[in-house]
This record gives C-alpha cells, sequence and structure tokens, in this order.
C-alpha cells in the first residue's frame, strides 16, 4: 500500500475514529501494515477471527491460546474490546457475514462499540474483501479501500523470492534497473500474492529472469484481471493513423500526449481526467478509444458494462470497487468504459435490483469526480437520452466531443486507409466519386463497402475496381437513413453541449445539415 494511504489510516487511528472497515483481499498484507502503525502508535495489536477467537496479532492459528472459547462468537468479543483497558487496535477479519441486515444484535452492537471506541485509545478496523456495510452504521464506519502494492512493495517482495533461490545454481537472474523497473511495471495491478506466483512462475520456466519474461508477465496479469471480472487488459491496437478524421479530437489527444510526465506536472499541469465521445454508431468512438493508450504509451483497460450490471447482483458493488483498485494500482493508465449508456439504460430499465445498480454506477461517479490517480477515463456513448446532466458536468470529464458521420474530406480518409489497409493503392481509384455517393455513410460502412467491393471483385477474379466500390456503395442502406431522426436529435442536443471531434473541412456537410462548431 501507498505510504500516503498508511499515514491516512494512523491519522484516522491517531483520531480516534471508532471504526475503520478496510476492503482487500490482502489480509497478511494488511495485518502487517498495521502492526506498522501499531508500532509506532505505541498500541497492541490483536486479531479476531471466527475460527480463533482474539489473539495478539502475528499468532499463528495452531498457537492461540483462548481465554474465553466464547469469543469466537462476534458479540462475545465484541463486548471485550469495549471491556479492555489499554490503548489497543483490534483486527476483525472477515466480518462482513456478520454484517448482512438480519444480524440485528451485532449492527447493534457495533454502534454501541463506535460510541465507547470514541473516547477511548482503542480503534476497532474490519477487513474483508467485500464491502457490506449496512445504512445503520455509515456514520459511525469509516470505508478505506485498501490500494494495490506499489513500485517499492513489488520490489521488495521481487527482492525475497529472488533472494530465496540464489543459491539454486540452475536459476538465474539477469535484471539491470531498466530491466527490474519494467518487469515491477509489468506486475503492478496484482496483488502481492498475485505478484509472488507470477514472479515464481517466470523464475520457474526457462530456469531465468530477465528482460524477456516480461511479456510472460503481462500476459500472466491480463488473465488475472480478466478473472476478477468487468476489466480486460487490452493490447494497444489502434495506431492514431488507423483513424479517418476526427482531427480535432486527435489534436486534443496528441497536446496530451506528454500530460502524465513529471515535466508536464512541473509545468503546471493537472494530469488530464478524462474523455466523452459522443456520438453516432460506426463513426470511430472506440477506435479513438483505443487510439489514446497507443497515443499516449499507457496501458489501456477495458471495463466491461454488459458484464457490470448482469454479474450476480450481490457481487457487483465490490466488483466495480475492485476494477477501480486495479485501475488505481496500474496508472497512469487508461480507464476505457464503452457504451456507458449501457449502464443508465439498465438503471432505468431494471427494477428488482435497481438498488445495487444505483449503488454500483454511484460508487463509479464519486470516483470519476474524486479520484486524484492518473487514471484517464474514456467513455464513449450514442444514446444521449439516458444520460443524467449531472454525469455531463464539467470536472468529471475535461471534454465531452461529438463524434459526427465524416464529411467529404474525413470519408476520403477514410476510405483510403481501409484500401491502404488490403494492400490497395487509394490512388488507383476515383475517390471523389465514392466520397460523392457515400455522403451520409459513416466510417463502419464505409470500411464494409470496401470489403463488399473487394467480395465482387474477388469472385469475379480480377482486381478490385471503382465500379465495384460504386455497386457496394448502391447495394448498402446507411443507418443515417434509417435512423435519420435519432441523429438529427443527437445533433442538436450535441450543439450545445459538446465540442465537435471534427475539424470544419469544406462547407460541406453529410445530408443531414449542418453542425455548429466550437473553437478553443
Ligand atoms: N473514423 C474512422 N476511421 C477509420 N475507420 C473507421 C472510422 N470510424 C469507423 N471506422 C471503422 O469502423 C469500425 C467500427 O468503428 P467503431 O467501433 O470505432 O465505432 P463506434 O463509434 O464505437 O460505434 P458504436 O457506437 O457502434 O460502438 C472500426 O473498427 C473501423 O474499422
Ligand atoms: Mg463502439
Amino acid at each position: 500500500m501507498s505510504q500516503q494511504q498508511i499515514r491516512e489510516i494512523e491519522v484516522f487511528i491517531r483520531a480516534r475514529y471508532p471504526i475503520l472497515y478496510l476492503v482487500s483481499w490482502e489480509e497478511s498484507r494488511v495485518v502487517r501494515d498495521i502492526m506498522g502503525i501499531g508500532e509506532r502508535t505505541g498500541k497492541k495489536v490483536y486479531e479476531w477471527s471466527c475460527s480463533a477467537g482474539i489473539a495478539p496479532a502475528g499468532t499463528p492459528p495452531h498457537a492461540v491460546k483462548l481465554r474465553n472459547a466464547g469469543q469466537k462468537d462476534p458479540l462475545v468479543a465484541l463486548t471485550e474490546v469495549v471491556e479492555q483497558n489499554e490503548a489497543a487496535i483490534y483486527l476483525f477479519k472477515d466480518f462482513h457475514p456478520f454484517l448482512s441486515p438480519n444480524n440485528f444484535a451485532v449492527i447493534r452492537k457495533l454502534r454501541d462499540v463506535a460510541n465507547t471506541l470514541k473516547s477511548s485509545y482503542k480503534t476497532l478496523v474490519l477487513i474483508s474483501p467485500f464491502l457490506n456495510l449496512p445504512p445503520e452504521l455509515e456514520k459511525d464506519v469509516t470505508v478505506i479501500d485498501y490500494s494495490l502494492p506499489n513500485l517499492t512493495e513489488l520490489c521488495e517482495l521481487l527482492n525475497e523470492v529472488i533472494e530465496q533461490v540464489k543459491d539454486n545454481p540452475s536459476i538465474h537472474v539477469d535484471l539491470d534497473d531498466e530491466g527490474l523497473e519494467e518487469v515491477l511495471k509489468a506486475a503492478l495491478g496484482l496483488t502481492l500474492a498475485e505478484a509472488e506466483n507470477v514472479f515464481a512462475k517466470a523464475l520457474v520456466t526457462g530456469g531465468k529472469l530477465d528482460r524477456t519474461d516480461v511479456a510472460a508477465i503481462y500476459a500472466e496479469k491480463k488473465q488475472i484481471i480478466r478473472k476478477s471480472g468487468l476489466l480486460d487488459y487490452c493490447e494497444p491496437s489502434v495506431d492514431v493513423g488507423d483513424i479517418g478524421g476526427l482531427d480535432s479530437l486527435k489534436d486534443w489527444l496528441r497536446k496530451r500526449k506528454l500530460a502524465f510526465t513529471e515535466r508536464a506536472q512541473e509545468f503546471g499541469l493537472p494530469p488530464p481526467r478524462g474523455a466523452m465521445l459522443l456520438g453516432v454508431q460506426g463513426c470511430g468512438k472506440s477506435l479513438c478509444a483505443k487510439a489514446v493508450s497507443q497515443l499516449w504509451n499507457l496501458p489501456l483497460l477495458r471495463l466491461d458494462v454488459g458484464r457490470l450490471f448482469s454479474s450476480l447482483v450481490g457481487s457487483s458493488e465490490e466488483n466495480i470497487r475492485r476494477a477501480i483498485r486495479i485501475a488505481e494500482g496500474i496508472a497512469p493508465c487508461v480507464l476505457w468504459v464503452d457504451e456507458i449508456d449501457k449502464a443508465f439504460g439498465a438503471l432505468r430499465g431494471t427494477s428488482t435490483d435497481s438498488g445495487t445498480s444505483q449503488r454500483v454506477l454511484g460508487t463509479f461517479l464519486t470516483w470519476m469526480a474524486e479520484k486524484c490517480a492518473p487514471v484517464f477515463v474514456v467513455a464513449t456513448a450514442n444514446n444521449i437520452r439516458v444520460l443524467p446532466p449531472e454525469f455531463l458536468r464539467k470536472g468529471r470529464f475535461d471534454e465531452i466531443f461529438f463524434v459526427d458521420l465524416p464529411d467529404a474530406h474525413e470519408r476520403r480518409e477514410v476510405l483510403i486507409i481501409h484500401l491502404r489497409n488490403r494492400n490497395r493503392s487509394p490512388e488507383a481509384f476515383d475517390l471523389d466519386s465514392i466520397v460523392e455517393l457515400t455522403d451520409g455513410f459513416s466510417g463502419a460502412e464505409l470500411e464494409q463497402t470496401v470489403i463488399a467491393a473487394l467480395f465482387e471483385a474477388f469472385y469475379e477474379n480480377r482486381d478490385l475496381e471503382t465500379r465495384d466500390l460504386a455497386r457496394a456503395v448502391q447495394e448498402t442502406v446507411p443507418l443515417s437513413r434509417t435512423m435519420e431522426e435519432e441523429i438529427k436529435e443527437l445533433r442538436s442536443w450535441c450543439t450545445t453541449r459538446a465540442r465537435n471531434a471534427s475539424l470544419p473541412q469544406a462547407a460541406e456537410k453529410p445530408a443531414l445539415g449542418r453542425r455548429k462548431l466550437e473553437f478553443t
């Protein structure tokens, strides 16, 4: 955990906050850190679990001698906490099952404990992988999401792992400072236990640890993160050069390329918080989100909004907190929330679990507004109707972009990109006429046009010609024709609320009318 977070917890303890609730999977790491705080503040540290009762922290389970066997009962244990007189920190492990709504006695008891402890030198610390806090206790309990290990802690761990194998002649470690940093960075976002496994595995397979293991560590991390439920660790795959048009957005991103560096901070620049991309289907929103990570050379995490709400209701709250913790652990990084409108849509549509969904979304939005870690959020959405106005308030995002259908100039660029991607030279085609014919086409439809034309030519056993493209265009009914009303509404909504992702090119605009352009 970061020194800053340890200090924060120490301050809470010194300031006599009665009950802290630490959310973490890493029990032993938390116990160790709290024992450190105990030493500095001159307080004894005790542990409680429902299997072993109360014992001095660090006592191995088999060595625990209970003064009172009844202590395994949470009510009895809490009474002991109240009755003991010395300055102490009590770590209650896995207390969440006792906080379910029907455990009235325990909940009431905790409120009494909170009252008593306020005027004592004792602190109750609940550790659990899950946050389960009944509303009655919200005012008495301070919740802290325990952050994942930072580079220093991972370095200590790696040194321990290396120490263990140093006498083994068949294992070699060959890491200079840069190599070491790469290996450690690759493990950011994992818990200590996960990182230990990953390092050990890297050492055992191949009998060595050097720079060539970085890729394997990333691959392991990818698996582990995926298992956590909501996040995908994506490979950087899209170059800004693969995006046609959207020059204003691309320019904005380029100018912020170095924004997470120390030099930018010294210059007085705040780290960018995020961008919202609103717009018409298939015009490159997801593409841009992916390109940010490549352009800024930062890892890309994708938050799966669909999974967020389909997961078991009870655990979705914990999942989102965990996803946030992982993103902060990996920071600086890009967190891509694709189709966030689905989340708000789900909120409107559901009746049974709306309490949970609301809290899940609330947790995420609060984090977005308050986050200090350099996590750049790129959210995308098509459906503005479901977006609550406060969501788009300045502060959460640095900028809201409107991604419209490509104009003539942009359509040309998109066609060129997709022809080149398929090894065709754009000069060989009459692009002017295709550009004119494709008024109202989205980027995705332009790509499909190229593909359909290729099929046509391949079938006729010759190379691609302009007429194949023209025919493919004629056979396509662009979405903008069937969804004219929706796009109009989106445009008019965005004129006053969003910045255009495209630069004004030729005066001409795709079929549906003209956009108001904003400059800064
Ligand atoms: N501006 C563009 N330049 C190049 N290719 C594009 C562009 N826009 C779309 N495409 C092509 O269309 C595909 C789909 O685009 P993308 O997934 O980015 O659209 P989107 O705006 O996220 O749409 P949706 O709202 O449906 O998610 C891309 O993978 C790309 O091949
Ligand atoms: Mg998309």
